[in-house]
């Protein structure tokens, strides 16, 4: 079969639900991960001809995005910061504002290339935080923890992918063990995206989010919807060094509350940063 007539079918039942633009990235993508050709192939050879295998991949992706289910999933990895990233249903896809998270972290802490920082990731996921400072970062020594045994099986996956070094363990922060986390260790950064959504924001969000995503990586009570960050403040309050800085990554909601919290713990030099969609979405602290 022809991989332009995939296309045109591609276009009369998804255009509907996303748009032609947003259907021509999905198919750039299919192309690139089945065929690993790139759409300049397609132009040059119109009649470039796919078999009944090749055909039934594509087939099964078209009825998955009809679901809504992300085209990561589909094709089982992403890219974050630049680098390649495995991603399952146990997964957090990245996000571009996590992005700018990690592009912050390295902008003020490469600057001091002497030194060997100690970093800690709460809530890995993929992996794309601690994987994308370890490899920026040549001298930090990263460590990251979750409570999803199948999440850092894939980040350990991705470390190797990467050709990273960093230690994952697995860990509840909201548990008062940290029996490896704690004992020997003492962090000059601090870094989490965890929870943050409240259950009465679920109506904001989309089918391909809630249907698809980890719920345990998303939500949290709408009575305790800085439950995470007030576990990682304690948490840094013992296990940060002096002057060690704490960021995060926060609901956009949130911004006041959580100045509020780093202040209560006593940090300093407290910043509130946007996202480039003018959204409170980072912030930090130093102790
Ligand atoms: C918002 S996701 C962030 C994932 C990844 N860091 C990223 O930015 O894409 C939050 C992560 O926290 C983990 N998590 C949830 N509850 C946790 C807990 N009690 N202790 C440790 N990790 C937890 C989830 O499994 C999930 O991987």
């Amino acid at each position: 079969m022809r991989l332009k007539t995939v296309l045109n079918d591609f276009h009369s039942t998804l255009d509907e639900y996303y748009g032609k633009d947003e259907v021509n990235s999905f198919f750039d993508l299919l192309m690139e991960h089945y065929l690993k050709i790139k759409r300049i192939d397609l132009a040059l050879n119109p009649k470039y001809e796919i078999d009944t295998e090749e055909h039934e991949l594509f087939f099964k992706a078209l009825q998955e995005l009809k679901l809504y289910k992300p085209i990561q999933y589909i094709i089982g990895e992403t890219e974050f910061y630049g680098l390649p990233f495995k991603v399952n249903e146990h997964t957090l896809i990245p996000r571009p504002e996590t992005e700018e998270l990690v592009d912050w972290i390295i902008k003020c802490h490469t600057e001091r290339s002497d030194e060997s920082p100690r970093i800690l990731d709460i809530g890995t996921g993929t992996g794309c935080i601690p994987i994308t400072l370890a490899e920026h970062m040549a001298n930090a020594q990263v460590f990251s923890i979750d409570v999803s045994e199948e999440a850092l099986q894939i980040a350990k996956q991705n470390a190797m992918l990467n050709d990273v070094d960093v230690k994952f363990i697995h860990d509840d922060i909201l548990s008062p063990h940290h029996t490896e986390l704690s004992e020997a260790y003492n962090y000059d950064v601090i870094v989490s995206n965890p929870p943050y959504v409240r259950d009465l924001e679920k109506a904001e969000i989309k089918s391909n989010v809630l249907d698809y995503e980890p719920h345990l990586a998303l939500f949290v009570d709408n009575e305790n919807p800085l439950q995470f960050y007030k576990a990682i403040c304690e948490f840094a309050q013992k296990y940060l060094n002096e002057g060690g800085a704490l960021y995060f990554e926060i609901n956009e909601y949130l911004g006041q509350e959580m100045i509020q919290l780093l202040n209560d713990f006593g940090f300093n030099k407290i910043e509130l940063k946007q996202d480039l969609f003018e959204k409170n979405r980072m912030i930090r602290g130093f102790k």
